[in-house]
């Protein structure tokens, strides 16, 4: 599906980075739900014909919660397919596995000694996996804001496409950066900030009344690009409604809100001015409302399910793209660290 091409065709290896550099990752849990795309990957591919752009699966983020290693491997390759699916074209990006590169592994080391335990300790997915994993409390939980630093100032970032959850994550990034950067007495590391396309992105709400699409809040609450027809109109008809309007143009409830930000992202101008009117004079019936919805997730999904199938089991493919990526990846990383380690003193005899 894609054309052989050589390591150099989208990548300078000697050269400078000219475009803006833009890192981002997905944690390899499952198949991307409607959310990840809206909120991140959509973004990822917008950003791909206007600057340099790193993109990987995070297996070593996903460690926190002790997968089972032939889950783990499997969630990758469902990353990676759905990537490509979702349009990335690795002759433009570089597409990789966060464990292939292990100079991610030695900048979070040594970015762990500027990282403050008390900052670490504030972080909001930190307290929320406190109250939630009582009994696996893992330092990686703690340390987790510092291995995503590692990820996006190893190449250098400008730009981090990320769903507005991360943005207390970035805000870290730069803490970090800044602290080694003042320590050192050096203009090293850029401050990197969360980006989105706001206009087309949107965030995606739960099924469930929430205002966040989310695989921690139950496999109900999400509809994935790799759903089943069958399981997609299910969720969607039992996904939470009310009673209806009692007064013309009245304020919308949060779950009715959901449903018409859902429609907007998947349908057309015309069928959500047709329910936005039907809603403002109070005709509207949520169960044509959700049906119509449906059957547009449906004919949303059905393009991506067809091309992840296919890329998923294109063997060749993967691992042409992983080790390609891997290489592109571990050379920009390298630049880093070379430069890392003479700045702290690390140098060879
Ligand atoms: N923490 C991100 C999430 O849960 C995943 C991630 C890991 C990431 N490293 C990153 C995102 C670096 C952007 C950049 O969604």
């Amino acid at each position: 599906m894609y054309e052989e091409h050589t390591l150099t065709s989208a990548f300078c290896f000697n050269e400078p980075h000219l475009k803006e550099i833009v890192v981002s990752g997905t944690r390899p849990t499952g198949h991307l739900h409607l959310g990840n795309y809206f909120g991140a990957v959509k973004s990822y591919v917008a950003f791909q014909d206007q600057a340099d752009c790193f993109f990987f699966v995070a297996d070593y983020h996903s460690l926190t919660t002790h997968p089972n290693p032939t889950d783990l491997h499997e969630n990758v390759r469902i990353i990676l397919a759905e990537y490509l699916a979702c349009g990335l074209d690795p002759n433009k990006v570089t597409v990789y596995v966060q464990s292939d590169v292990p100079q991610i592994a030695e900048l979070n080391l040594i970015l762990n000694m500027f990282a403050h335990v008390s900052e670490l300790e504030r972080s909001t997915t930190f307290k929320d996996k406190v109250a939630k994993q009582q009994s696996n409390i893992n330092s990686g939980l703690l340390t987790y804001p510092v291995l995503m630093a590692a990820d996006i100032i190893i190449h250098k970032a400008a730009k981090v496409p990320v769903g507005e959850d991360q943005r207390q994550h970035l805000e870290m990034t730069r803490t970090f950066a800044n602290r080694f950067n003042h320590t050192f007495g050096v203009d090293f590391f850029p401050e990197p900030e969360a980006f989105s396309f706001t206009d087309n992105l949107v965030r995606i709400p739960g099924l469930d009344g929430s205002t966040k699409m989310s695989k921690s809040a139950g496999e109900k609450n999400t509809i994935s690009l790799y759903e089943d027809e069958a399981s997609i109109r299910k969720k969607i008809m039992r996904a939470k409604s009310d009673s209806g309007p009692t007064t013309p143009n009245q304020k919308k409830p949060q779950e009715i809100e959901n449903l018409f930000t859902l429609l907007n992202a998947v349908s057309t101008k015309e069928v959500v001015d047709f329910y936005e009117q039907a809603y403002n004079n109070m005709q509207i019936r949520y169960g044509d409302l959700k049906k119509q919805l449906a059957e547009d997730v449906v004919a949303f999904t059905t393009p991506f399910k067809e091309r992840i199938e296919q890329i998923y089991h294109d063997e060749a493919l993967l691992k042409r793209v992983t080790s390609e990526g891997a290489e592109k990846a571990r050379f920009s990383a390298e630049q880093t660290m070379k430069e890392v380690r003479e700045i702290i003193g690390i140098r060879s005899f």
